[in-house]
Formats: C-alpha cells, sequence, structure tokens
C-alpha cells in the first residue's frame, strides 16, 4: 500500500519550446527533452505507488500550431510509443489515451488503441495521455452521447446526474485528480479537465517541463498534503 496523500495527479507539461529557446536549441527539440522528463516521472510515480497520472500532451487548440510542429509532434508520439511501450508493460503501467481519436491518423490511432488493449490487465499506474483532448470538446460529446441515449431510449433525461454524466467524459471511471501541476508558469487551465478539476489542488510551478524532476514532483505532492481542501463547506 502506497502512503501518498493523494491518487490521482494531473499535469500540465508546459515549457518545452521556451526549454529549447533558452538554451539556443532548435525550439521543437525542446518537445523531445519534454519525452525524457515524462519518462522519467512515469517510473518515479510507478515507484511510489501513485495510482494515476494523467498528462496533456497535445490539446484540441494545438492544432492551430505550424503544420511542422503538429507533424513533428505526432510522430514524436509513434516514435515514443512504439520505443517505449515493451518498458512501460515491464513496469506495469496501464496506458490509456484521452482525446478525440477521430482526427488522428489512421495508423497512429490504430498503435494507441493496441497499446491500450495490450496493457488494460495492467495493475501498475495508470498512465492517461490527454492528445487531441479538450475539455469543451469532451463535454461537447458527452452531451450528444447522452441526447442519443435518452432519443433512442435507453436512458431518461431526468435520470442525468453528476455521476451517469462523469461516465460519458473521456475519462470514464477514473477518479478526479486531487491534484493538478502546471510546469512553465502560465496561469491558466487551456481547456483541461475543467470538469475533473472543479475541487483539484493548483500547482503552478515556472520550472520549464523538461527541466521537471521527480524531486520537484515530491514537492508538489509535499505541499499537497499541507492544503486545507474545505469543498465549499466551513
Ligand atoms: C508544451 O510545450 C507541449 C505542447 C503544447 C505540445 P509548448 O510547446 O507549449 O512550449 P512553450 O510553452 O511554447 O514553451
Ligand atoms: C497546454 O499548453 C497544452 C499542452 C501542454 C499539451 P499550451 O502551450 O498549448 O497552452 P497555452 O496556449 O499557453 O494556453
Ligand atoms: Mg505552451
Amino acid at each position: 500500500m502506497s502512503t501518498l496523500p493523494l491518487r490521482h495527479v494531473a499535469i500540465i507539461m508546459d515549457g518545452n519550446r521556451r526549454w529549447a529557446d533558452q538554451r539556443k536549441l532548435p525550439r521543437l527539440s525542446g518537445h523531445k527533452e519534454g519525452v525524457k522528463s515524462l519518462k522519467r516521472l512515469v517510473q518515479h510515480a510507478g515507484a511510489i505507488g501513485l495510482e494515476y497520472l494523467t498528462v496533456y500532451a497535445f490539446s484540441s487548440e494545438n492544432w492551430q500550431r505550424s503544420k511542422e510542429e503538429v507533424r513533428y509532434l505526432f510522430e514524436l508520439f509513434s516514435n515514443v510509443l512504439r520505443d517505449e511501450f515493451d518498458e512501460l508493460a515491464e513496469n506495469r503501467v496501464r496506458l490509456r489515451f484521452l482525446g478525440d481519436m477521430s482526427t488522428i491518423p489512421t495508423r497512429l490511432r490504430k498503435s494507441f488503441e493496441r497499446s491500450m488493449d495490450d496493457s488494460k490487465n495492467n495493475t501498475g499506474l495508470n498512465l492517461q495521455v490527454a492528445i487531441n483532448y479538450g475539455s469543451r470538446l469532451e463535454i461537447t460529446q458527452a452531451a450528444k452521447r447522452l441526447a442519443v441515449d435518452v432519443a433512442e431510449g435507453r436512458l431518461n433525461a431526468n435520470e442525468i446526474t453528476e455521476d451517469l454524466l462523469a461516465t460519458y467524459l473521456f475519462t470514464g471511471d477514473i477518479p478526479d485528480p486531487e491534484m493538478m501541476i502546471r510546469t512553465g508558469g502560465e496561469m491558466r487551465l487551456s481547456n483541461y479537465l475543467l470538469w475533473q478539476a472543479a475541487y483539484s489542488e493548483l500547482y503552478i510551478t515556472p520550472i520549464l517541463w523538461p527541466d521537471f524532476t521527480p524531486e520537484n514532483f515530491d514537492k508538489a505532492v509535499e505541499e499537497y498534503a499541507h492544503r486545507n481542501r474545505r469543498f465549499g463547506a466551513d
């Protein structure tokens, strides 16, 4: 049993390009360095017994970046999955992708699906990677699916509760994150887990994502342990 004060941490992995700019490296190489940072953290999270880690890798708004950057990122996702899946599986990681998969290139979508299926019985860290994810898109698709279920008689409108609606989100039965970390210092949520993070503790650090270490993560968890969560009560 882990003695951590929380089960689920969500992370906005921001600041990759600024990291590269600081070092006068090609901007996009910051994303590659960001993968190294994620790899370190996934190993650490597994070792300390965290149950759920949900990371923002590509937002539904990130399509507005240059064609070159979008292509670079999708190639990176594909290569990382190919190169890292076996080790993740050895570490018993259960991998899930959250987001609108309908506009992900078919080959990549298929490899996402295969990796989710191949790791679905793993009992270690639950790693969710948000790709083509946006909360408004997620809530809108949930509303549509609920409407279809009502129209086709599977559901009564007055049976729609918060708990039921939550099961229509990409996160399904995954518990809400107790803490949301954002690296790179921006004070915003950028359309990430707006429903699920309703009462998450926010931890924003200026550290750029490629520089974020397991020690930084532990410090955030330590701070979380001292937060006073009231949920609107006294
Ligand atoms: C986060 O880093 C990764 C993605 C959004 C894909 P950025 O690419 O946003 O890097 P900065 O914030 O511009 O430094
Ligand atoms: C949020 O970062 C998305 C990811 C980390 C994948 P952005 O860099 O896209 O967010 P904004 O544009 O600063 O809000
Ligand atoms: Mg950014």
